[in-house]
Order: structure tokens, then sequence, then C-alpha cells
């Protein structure tokens, strides 16, 4: 029997399709990953389970803030995907509700002690390591020597060379913060994000737009995670997918229910399903490379190996504690996001 069978069988399930027989069930799903993972992933669960989806994918800051503002009278159901920082604000501040999964069994431990650190209102889905990549003919034809190490981005040769997304909207940029503030501590972390910002062509919505515009060879640099900047060198673009030397951060990527969501039961059934293995695998059909929190999900061959990354001991209780995202956030809007370039 398979998993998704195991599960059809159990309650979220059976009570979807009771439902169904008075009005046909719906979920509103907000989706933080990929676009095109986020709508395989809508459209297949919506054909396996006979639950109408309306998917939006927003990136993950964007999808906090809209959850808050729509607390008093909720519109989603589901946020999944997304970097793991603001789906722990959410849990803190009592925008997603608590929720225990028969899947969890079957979980790596790193995506349980996301659930356990937010009191089991979030979980993590996948994860992944954040790095940059660059566009090698770009990089050649500027005569600019090839990056290994973050401090390498701040060399003035790399001005206007350089993308990242806002750490408002975007939680890979919000992990490049935290990540940089970890790694050089606060007064030197800050100091290095206005190094860089002297050489930002352009501070996105979105976290893997910058590597986007660097495949299509409109920016030399984007700052995302690694697997981003892989699926680009998997369609064929000369990215070139860089650890850097000093270490870097990581995310959890997480899933949550939204409190008060209309369509509970819905939210559960497709909570359920989205940690399954069966789920999980159609990462493989979008090259979305992220290691998977099933352990025994399929990982491509083409991930970035995190054994052989120098990672850092992220701190997702402190960097995600409400307290802290909103004063970095709010430290970067008044001294990086005002100066000059
Ligand atoms: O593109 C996929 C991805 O990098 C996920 O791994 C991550 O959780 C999400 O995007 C973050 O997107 P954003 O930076 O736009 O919030």
């Amino acid at each position: 029997m398979t998993t998704l069978k195991k599960l059809l069988a159990t309650s979220a399930f059976t009570l979807v399709a009771a439902a169904g027989t008075a009005q046909a069930a719906s979920l509103t799903l907000y989706c933080s990953a990929q676009e095109d993972w986020c709508q395989l992933v809508a459209n297949t669960f919506e054909e396996t389970s006979g639950i109408e989806v309306n998917m939006t994918r927003k990136s993950s800051g964007e999808t906090f803030a809209q959850i808050k503002a729509e607390s008093s009278n909720p519109r989603g159901d589901i946020w999944w995907g997304g970097t793991g920082d603001p789906h722990l604000q959410a849990a803190e501040e009592d925008l997603t509700m608590k929720y225990m999964s028969p899947m969890r069994d079957q979980l790596h431990p790193w995506a349980i002690s996301q659930a356990e650190s937010s009191g089991n209102r979030t979980i993590g889905i996948y994860s992944g390591a954040l790095g940059y990549g660059y566009n090698t003919d770009l990089l050649k034809a500027a005569g600019l020597k090839a990056p290994t190490c973050w401090a390498d981005l701040l060399d003035p040769s790399f001005d206007g060379h350089v993308q990242m997304a806002n750490p408002n909207s975007s939680g890979t940029a919000y992990t490049t913060l935290a990540t940089i503030v970890q790694l050089f501590g606060e007064d030197k972390g800050f100091e290095f994000m206005a190094g860089l910002h002297a050489n930002i062509n352009q501070y996105t919505k979105s976290g893997s737009a910058p590597i986007k515009a660097a495949a299509r060879g409109e920016s030399t640099v984007g700052i995302v995670f690694m697997h981003d900047a892989v699926k680009q060198a998997v369609a064929g673009f000369p990215i070139t997918v860089v650890a850097p030397c000093e270490g870097t951060g990581y995310e959890i990527g997480s899933m949550s229910i939204i409190d008060g969501a209309r369509n509970e039961d819905s939210a559960k059934a497709f909570y359920d399903w989205a940690l399954t293995t069966e789920a999980q695998n159609l990462a493989l059909e979008v090259n979305a490379f992220q290691v998977p929190s099933n352990k025994s999900s399929n990982t491509s061959p083409a991930a970035p190996n995190m054994d052989d990354i120098k990672l850092i001991d992220y701190n997702f209780t402190l960097y995600g504690s409400s307290a802290e995202r909103r004063r970095l956030l709010s430290k970067w809007d008044e001294d990086i996001s005002t100066l000059a370039q």
C-alpha cells in the first residue's frame, strides 16, 4: 500500500471526503517556493485528493506580512514553502496553528526540530544552503576575478555587478542578512552589508530573481540559495555555483497551517500529503534541488551536497524570533537601504 493510499484512509482525508459529498472541498494555498514547483504541487494535490486548490505564490516575508494583515479574517488555509524564519515568527505571533502529523516519524531530525522549536506550529519540508552564483561569460567579459568568498563580493571591481533580494520581502535575503551577522558579528556584519550595498545593482522582491537575471545575462552575480543557482546551471546557462569560503547559512523551508483556516480539514490533508515521498519527489520533475525532509524521498545527484559545504550553526530560534527579525530588518532599512550607491 502506498503512503498516499494509507493517508487516504486517515481521518483528515476521510473528513474531507465526507465534506465533499455536501459541497466540494477547497484549499487556499499560499506558496513561497519556486513558482513551477508551487504549480505542480497544487495541481497534483488537486488531482489526487479531489480538493480544489487556489494557489498564490509570494515570497516568504511578503506571505508572512499578508497572513498577519489578514489575521482577523484569515483567507489562506496553508502556507507551504519559504524560509523557516518567518514561519517561526508566525508561530510565535499565534498566526499559525498547532498540528501533529501522522507522517512526522518519517522525517529527518532537522525537520522535526523546526516543529519542536515552534510548539508544533510549523515543520520542515526541505533544506538548502545559501551561497551565490555568477555568469561566467559576463565575469570574463568584465575582466573580474572569479569570487570564492563572501568578502570577494565587496571588491570595488564588482560595482554594479551584484544582485540580491530585499530582506523584507524575501526569505533568501533575510537568511543572507542573518548569515552575515552570525558569521562576522553584528557590527562587522553591517559593515559588510554596507560594502555590499555599494556593489548592488538592484534589490529584487523575490529571492531567486537575482540568479535568473544572471542566467539571462542581465547581472553578473546573484546571491541566492545554491539550489536556485544549480537549477539555472542545469538548464544550460553559464552559471557557476559558489559555496562561500568563510562558511554559510542555510534554510529549513517550512510549512504551517494558518490559524483560523476556513478549510482546516483540507489544510491537514494537504499537510500530511506534502510530507509523503510521493509529494516530495515531485521536486525532481521541476529541478527543485532542495534536500527533502522525508528520509525516504529522493534527492537529485545534482543537488548541492550539504556535507561538502561549510555550514554555520544557524540560530533559527534567535533569527526566527519576532523581535530579532523585526529589529534586524528595521536596522537594515535604516542603516543600509538608505545609503548612497
Ligand atoms: O526558489 C526556491 C527558494 O529558494 C526556496 O528554497 C526558498 O524557501 C524560497 O525560494 C525563498 O523565496 P523568497 O526569498 O522569495 O522568499
